[in-house]
């Protein structure tokens, strides 16, 4: 059976003299699915636990429930718990940024704490395992867990929204979290907005690609999905058959015998839009003096966070309100709102569910929402009414549910008025439909779509079949005494990185030495073939007796001479059709310009926002080729690039003339991108290929990045200076 191991903040068993076993819809999710893999939990025990007794507490939840406990103290928990995670990302994931406070401290124990809990996961863990880590307290899991084994198929499921990039963006550890999260192999979010907003942090924050459902990154993929959780199905239909769910709901309807009962469930969290809800109630109250007798709203919101300042102010502020309208609206013989800051048992909430003739739900925000397919699970042939937020990810699901804008106090009061006045048949209609999706569709049913996904992710790319040929086979022809060889190495992603600014992208020292040891020989030829301008490779690469193929092949520099070009008879008057085009273009996309070289044109936009930059070099691509097909020009597509240039200039051009002019034994070709495709273009059987990187390619071999490129070549230098 294959193992998952499941990570969350909490543990799902409460410890005390006796363990005891939550019920949350992540327990039972993971509970059904069970018979088919091997299940293993990791979370926090909620509360301190003191040193004596950790021994203790892990034997026994491992010995009953095969879980590891992570321990913290108060003053981690402070920090980490109440401190990063919901002072801190908790209000910017649901866009309260003013709510959002941060202190450096914090996220040092949210790093120092999520160590911890990598620690426990690769205690446990065997190679090829599935870990799948749930919600915003474990943001930097994920790759932890990846750098330190890559064997691990991770999964990260978010349980909130996911914000706009633009409020994202405000958060001072922004990039670190981001980075933390797409280490796992599979992120899951409950809606399509959610999925769009991180992508959109992703392109913006780590400037990466990303196709809808992928983001390729270090030579590996992230995939993306949509997994909306439901409800505890076999949970809430158990209860729904059980005669202490029947005898409660008939003490329910004696209870409420004559009244019209409004319930509101939730947990006291200022994203639940309870002081904006009892504005509606009151405004209710006041223009509907003849519904207020007949009706009973029951509040239950169910204590959380108590430590953290907002949600004290947010008691405060939900105490008063209720006072208030309770003392002004309440007659001898009905108070309008019975209000129970503490939960229910399970029985006394599906028969208040059940009983109710209408709920609000009116978050002002919430990543699903249980609430609200709890409430239609436990609906029966005389159904209520669901008045349901539009921003609940549940809203999404529930289409023919009462949708509101909670912001909206007189549209809720209406909203209200409407449902307390519904025929059955209309609640019929709306509840129905959505009853069976929520019952299909529980909260098993989404554990085994993001599980079934998360088996088929290849944890590490495959490595390339020709990779071990590269360093065993080749090595030895690449190495043989007393041949001629020549290496034509591209220069940028191929013998240094990628960077931001290209002007950072100097040789390493290793490259350095490297070169000088290479380029001793007398029967090996060096050519570094390169985009840049002749100025920066003479700078860089000037004192090595190399030959330098500076703009793609139009100038060149043999070891002892001077800059030359390499075809005196280029034709560039295209130069003059181009142009202004590009700077049309630059000039219409913030953050992109235009370079001219002397053999080519570039519009680049690295800078610009990257989704508006793929598109305008898509649009640019397109009138391009109308117009300039006649033109002795080619056209590029490269790495945030759109690159015109000359026909009669190129890599491979450069490539073959020395090839045929000195008569080697075996040459190698390296490059990262497009350009150098014109070398890989050069087929024989003395030539091998090699791409650097990811990309369709015709080169017969590949290697994953610039460091293992560098690592075959220090493997060839070794070997040469040995001879
Ligand atoms: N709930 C509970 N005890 C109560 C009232 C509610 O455990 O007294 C449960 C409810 O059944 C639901 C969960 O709390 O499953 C709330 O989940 P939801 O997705 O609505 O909001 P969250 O609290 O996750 O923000
Ligand atoms: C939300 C979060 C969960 C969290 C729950 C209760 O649903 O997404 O991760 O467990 O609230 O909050 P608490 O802080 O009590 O664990």
């Amino acid at each position: 059976m294959e193992r998952v191991i499941n990570v969350s903040n909490r543990l799902p068993i409460k410890v005390g003299a006796q363990l005891t076993k939550s019920s949350g819809g992540l327990v039972s999710a993971l509970e059904g699915i069970r018979d088919r893999y091997d299940l293993h939990w990791i979370g926090w025990t909620g509360a301190e636990i003191e040193a004596s007794q950790r021994q203790q507490v892990t034997q026994r939840l491992s010995d009953e429930y095969g879980a590891v406990p992570v321990f913290m103290t108060e003053h981690e928990a402070e920090s980490y718990y109440l401190g990063f995670s919901n002072a801190s990302i908790w209000p910017l994931l649901h866009y309260m940024q003013s709510y959002a406070d941060y202190q450096d401290d914090w996220f040092d124990t949210y790093v120092a704490i999520n160590e911890r809990f990598a620690e426990a996961v690769l205690s446990c863990a065997k190679d090829g395992d599935m870990v799948w880590v749930h919600d915003y307290h474990l943001m930097l899991l994920p790759s932890m867990l990846k750098q330190a084994n890559t064997s691990l198929r991770v999964g990260f499921f978010l349980h909130t929204p996911f914000p706009s990039y633009e409020v994202f963006r405000c958060h001072p550890r922004r990039e670190a979290l981001i980075r933390g999260l797409i280490g796992a192999d599979l992120i899951g979010f409950h809606t399509f907005g959610y999925l769009r907003h991180f992508r959109s942090a992703v392109m913006r924050l780590l400037e990466l690609e990303s196709d809808i459902d992928v983001i390729a990154h270090d030579g590996r993929e992230t995939r993306i999905g949509v997994y909306p959780i439901g409800i505890n199905g076999p949970g809430f239909k158990q209860m729904l058959d059980s005669e202490q769910y029947r005898e409660q709901l008939a003490s329910y309807k004696k209870l409420y015998e004559d009244k019209r009962l409004v319930l509101n469930v939730e947990r006291m969290d200022y994203t639940k839009g309870i002081p904006r809800k009892l504005a509606a109630i009151e405004e209710f109250l006041e223009s509907h003096p003849d519904l207020r007798e007949s009706t009973t709203f029951v509040i239950i919101a169910v204590p959380s966070r108590q430590g953290v300042d907002r949600y004290q102010k947010l008691i405060e502020e939900v105490e008063l309100a209720i006072g208030r309208i309770n003392g002004r609206y309440s007659t001898v013989t009905n108070t309008p709102i019975h209000f129970i800051h503490g939960s229910v048992a399970f029985h006394e909430l599906c028969a208040l569910y059940t009983r109710a003739d209408v709920a609000m739900v009116t978050p002002l925000i919430d990543g699903m929402n249980l609430v609200a397919k709890e409430y239609i699970a436990c609906q029966g042939d005389d159904p209520g009414v669901l008045i349901l937020s539009e921003f609940a990810g549940a809203a999404q699901e529930l289409f023919s549910a009462t949708q509101v804008n909670p912001y909206n106090v007189h549209e809720v009061v209406d909203a209200l008025k409407a449902a307390l006045l519904m025929g059955r048949e209309e609640r019929r209609a709306a509840i129905e439909p959505m009853k069976e999706r929520v019952t299909k569709q529980d909260a098993v049913w989404w554990a085994n779509q993001f599980i079934t996904d998360l088996a088929q992710v290849s944890p590490t790319p495959a490595a390339a079949p020709s990779n071990q040929k590269l360093s065993g086979d080749v090595l030895k022809r690449l190495t043989e005494a007393d041949t001629r060889k020549a290496l034509f190495l591209d220069y940028d992603g191929t013998l240094v990185d990628i960077v931001r600014n290209p002007e950072q992208a100097v040789p390493t020292k290793q490259l350095h030495t490297m070169l000088a040891t290479l380029a001793k020989r007398d029967d090996l030829d060096v050519y570094v073939v390169s985009g840049r301008a002749p100025e920066f490779l003479e700078q860089h690469l000037g004192h090595h007796p190399v030959t330098l193929v500076a703009e793609h092949g139009y100038t060149v520099r043999e070891p002892g001479e001077s800059w030359r070009l390499y075809n005196d008879s280029v034709d560039l008057s295209w130069k003059q059709r181009v142009r202004p085009i590009l700077d049309l273009y630059a000039a219409t996309t913030p953050g992109s310009s235009v370079e001219e070289k002397r053999s080519a044109l570039v519009w680049h936009y690295r800078k610009a926002d990257p989704e508006f930059g793929r598109w305008k070099s898509g649009e640019l691509i397109g009138e391009l080729m109308e117009s300039i097909s006649n033109l002795p020009v080619e056209l590029h597509h490269g790495k945030k690039i759109v690159e015109v240039s000359s026909q009669q200039v190129n890599k491979g051009e450069v490539m073959r003339y020395y090839v045929s002019k000195n008569d080697y034994a075996v040459v190698l070709a390296a490059g990262d991108d497009q350009t150098d495709e014109n070398m890989f273009a050069l087929r024989s059987p003395n030539i091998i290929t090699v791409k650097v990187g990811p990309g369709d390619t015709a080169a017969a071999y590949r290697v994953s990045s610039p460091a293992r490129f560098g690592e075959f070549l220090d493997l060839i230098t070794e070997e040469i200076s040995s001879q």
